[in-house]
């Protein structure tokens, strides 16, 4: 756990104040800049000392073997894995004849902030030298939004009390050495020497260099830049070798004098275009960076970030950690998904190689909901590049003896690469999961072009794999047999209720669709029958429901299973590394929101007693073993009027990295919970749903939360929600004369442009008392704070 006081609580910035060489590892993923394109973690400049050294390009990776014990049909033979790609953050430090480096001589000073509005990371130390000398550093670090190809770097160095020589060495380093990815010898051999040279160049302060991964055949090129500035004459040198370029400056310093060195980066890489066009296309965007300037790439940050806060700020009043969380949250999934552009957006972003760099189902259940209210250009392009894998999910829903595609349960490119069956490619409702997304975010823009472009054939082939996943029994109930639904604990089961409801959503939204485009649809042969024979199963579908307890099943049989010892396995959490796969999935122990996210989104399936019981039976089996589950028991615990309990997931949620909730921060940021705090918020106190096509809020704060306030992009309206204990606020923000209607607590509202409106806020009593949770497993808030249980 990282505490409190390494971080102080600020509203735009998250401030290391002390250097502490145990969380380097963590701070490196809190402290990783991205722009969905190139991530940096937040290594030291000088390199050393690091946690896991990382530089990355979103969706360029290597393929490894997928080693089984025992092989089986259908089983994904290789995987893919993110390449640790050159490193150009690297500027090495001579002081005299001593290396700066933060664990010899003095350190009197260490500070980095991460500034969530300016979208840089800055660092600036005072040490002394072993010999005496005395220098101040400090850089500034970005990604550009704006330049995607880029990034840069301001380094300044002062000397504080004697002159002192300095020789500053700025460096790019492929194939740098890490920690070991993997315990399996095979896989971690080929990611040992991942990049093979290519060629490389040097010249004045520039330098080049390419590699091409070996398996993958990826290329990928780096170059650097300079621009220095010192009182007196500089030396320069510049040497490219296969895994390292160099640029050397020198000069000496005054007391009070300064050495500032620009460095400009930038990175491409394809499958597709030459060695040339590659190399050119790097070379542009270092001249292009050059020309705007370090200060004019600040500004260009600052102004990009300025307009996503203006449209995607959530401001906490009374409670500071969690207004830090949810900007900290909401500036990371801008940095995995704003400028990703078709391309993949992976569970860590680029903040860290955990997860091998894939991607689940974590984007567009988790993910998008919030940049299809925030940015929605950005989910657009997260769907456009899960088309651009349909031919792959095609193939594989045909290995699979299905029709449609079957989307991969983790990638990279859109191959499947779960090694393992039961919480990977069973996990069949990812396929719903995007047909969900592709709703979402026609009902929420309005934007029918989308749906032509990609969203149709999108729901349509997944339709067809429902259609063959499912059948109908002989009273003509529709029934999913033989998946995975979210819990992972509870594997291949039948009639998981999320599954099913998402299953049955993904077929109406397909034959919805395909009216909507008849021609379209035709030229993706489908007929009247087909889309006759999706609503038929949609309308059959089965929903296992407990009459005897009043709660509805998991899946089907689960309440009647046997149940899980919670108080034996106190102290063993996470569960997967202390117990069997085989005596989880016999039992009533859930890893994560799966019945309950069924009842967040298809709320309309659930009576209020059915919701109020569900979260009571529910609640005390959950162990939250993964972070996407915090977030939506929020959620869930606001809607049947937990709003303490409600309080105390958003809080976990929140802070999940920033405290390193999990110990596993180190790896890289958890996005879909970074997600989810804005989920938590919005959805949770806010009430926001999306009822068919109707903007809906129903807000109420927890009692910790005085003011909650935030924007929601709505058909290209932004409405801003203002909420305080006993009424809320509603400002229609764009558009002269606008007009929107949408419902407060069920009641229809219009709100007009520069009128807002305001309503009362009824109490929500809860039918139920809060729950308690298994032991050892109560929300983080509660367990941060050792509050004894009650409040709601
Ligand atoms: C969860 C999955 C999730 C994955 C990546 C797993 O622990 O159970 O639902 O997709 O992590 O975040």
């Amino acid at each position: 756990m990282i505490e409190q006081s390494a971080f102080p609580v600020e509203p735009w910035h998250v401030r290391e104040t002390r250097l502490e060489l145990d969380l380097l590892a963590q701070s490196e993923s809190l402290f990783a800049l991205s722009n969905g394109h190139i991530g940096l973690r937040g290594n030291l400049d000088e390199g050393e000392p690091y946690g896991i050294p990382g530089t990355y390009l979103n969706s360029f990776y290597e393929v490894r073997p997928l080693p089984y014990a025992e092989a089986g049909y259908g089983y994904p033979e290789s995987g893919q894995t993110v390449v640790n790609v050159t490193n150009g953050k690297l500027i090495r430090l001579l002081v005299d004849d001593a290396p700066f480096d933060v664990r010899y001589g003095q350190l009197l000073a260490h500070e980095r902030v991460l500034d969530l509005r300016a979208g840089t990371l800055t660092r600036t130390a005072e040490w002394v030298s072993p010999a005496g000398r005395r220098i101040r550093v400090r850089s500034t670090r970005l990604v550009s939004f704006t330049q995607r190809a880029v990034a840069a770097i301001e380094y300044v160095v002062e000397a504080v009390d004697g002159p002192v020589r300095l020789i500053a060495q700025s460096e790019l380093v492929a194939n740098e050495p890490s920690p070991p990815r993997s315990a399996d010898p095979r896989v971690a051999a080929v990611l040992e020497d991942a990049l093979v040279a290519l060629e490389q160049d040097a010249h004045d302060n520039r330098a080049e260099l390419m590699h091409r991964t070996r398996a993958s055949g990826l290329l990928m090129a780096a170059g650097m830049d300079h621009v220095v500035e010192a009182p007196g004459p500089v030396s320069v040198e510049t040497r490219a070798t296969a895994d390292w370029a160099r640029s050397t400056f020198v000069c000496t310093l005054e007391p009070g004098q300064r050495l500032r060195i620009v460095k400009l980066l930038a990175y491409g890489w394809s499958n597709l275009r030459s060695r040339p066009a590659l190399r050119d296309q790097v070379a542009a965007a270092l001249t292009g960076a050059r020309q705007t300037g370090f200060e004019d790439l600040l500004a260009e940050q600052r102004t990009y970030l300025d307009e996503f806060w203006d449209g995607a700020d959530v401001r906490v009043e009374g409670e500071p950690e969690m207004q830090q969380a949810v900007r900290f949250g909401l500036f990371h999934v801008l940095q995995a998904g704003g400028r990703a552009e078709r391309r993949c957006l992976p569970a860590k972003g680029l903040t860290g190689p955990g997860y091998d760099g894939h991607t689940f189902w974590d984007t567009e259940a988790y993910v998008l909901p919030v940049l299809t209210y925030t940015q929605p250009q950005a989910a657009a392009d997260a769907l456009r590049w899960r088309h651009a894998t349909l031919g792959l999910a095609r193939e594989r829903a045909a290995t699979l003896g299905l029709r449609g595609a079957a989307f991969p349960w983790r990638t990279i490119r859109g191959q499947e690469c779960s090694g393992y069956w039961p919480a990977g490619t069973a996990a069949f409702h990812i396929n719903a999961d995007i047909a969900a997304a592709v709703t979402r975010y026609r009902s929420a823009t309005g934007d029918d072009e989308l749906e032509a472009e990609i969203g149709l054939e999108l729901l349509v082939e997944t339709a067809r794999l429902w259609m063959s996943l499912g059948h109908h029994d002989a009273e003509g109930v529709w029934h999913v047999a033989g998946v995975t639904g979210p819990d992972e604990y509870t594997a291949i089961v039948n009639d998981n209720v999320f599954t099913n409801l998402a299953a049955a959503h993904n077929l109406r939204s397909a034959a919805d669709a395909a009216h909507r485009h008849p021609g379209l649809a035709s030229s993706l042969g489908v007929t009247a029958e087909e889309t006759a024979a999706w609503r038929d199963a949609a309308d059959a579908v089965h929903i296992p429901y407990d009459a005897g307890l009043r709660v509805h099943q998991q899946c089907a049989g689960f309440t009647r299973l046997p149940e899980w010892d919670f108080e034996a396995h106190r102290d063993a959490y996470p569960l997967l590394l202390h117990a069997p796969y085989f005596d989880l999935y016999r039992r009533q122990v859930i890893k994560q929101a799966d019945l309950l996210l069924a009842q967040h989104w298809f709320g309309h399936h659930f009576g209020d007693e059915d919701k109020a019981r569900n979260v009571d039976y529910y609640e005390r089996r959950t162990v939250r073993d993964s972070s996407l589950s915090a977030c939506i028991q929020a959620v869930t615990a606001a809607e049947v009027g937990h709003l303490e309990l409600a309080h105390d997931y958003a809080y976990e949620a929140a802070l999940i990295d920033l405290r390193d909730i999990n110990h596993d921060s180190r790896e890289g940021l958890h996005i879909a919970s970074l997600a989810g705090v804005w989920t938590a918020l919005v959805a949770g106190f806010g009430g926001l749903r999306n009822d068919d096509g109707v903007l809906c809020f129903s807000p109420q704060l927890p009692e910790g939360i005085t003011r909650l306030g935030f924007t929601v992009r709505w058909r290209g309206l932004r409405i801003g929600v203002e909420v305080e204990h006993g009424q809320a606020t509603y400002t229609l923000r764009d558009g002269a004369d606008s007009s929107l209607v949408f419902r407060h607590d069920g009641d229809e509202v219009t709100v007009t442009t520069g009128k807002p409106v305001i309503r009362r806020i009824s109490t929500r009593t809860p039918i139920l008392p809060r729950p308690p949770q298994p032991p050892g497993r109560e929300p983080g808030r509660r367990r941060a704070s050792e509050r004894s249980s009650g409040g709601d």
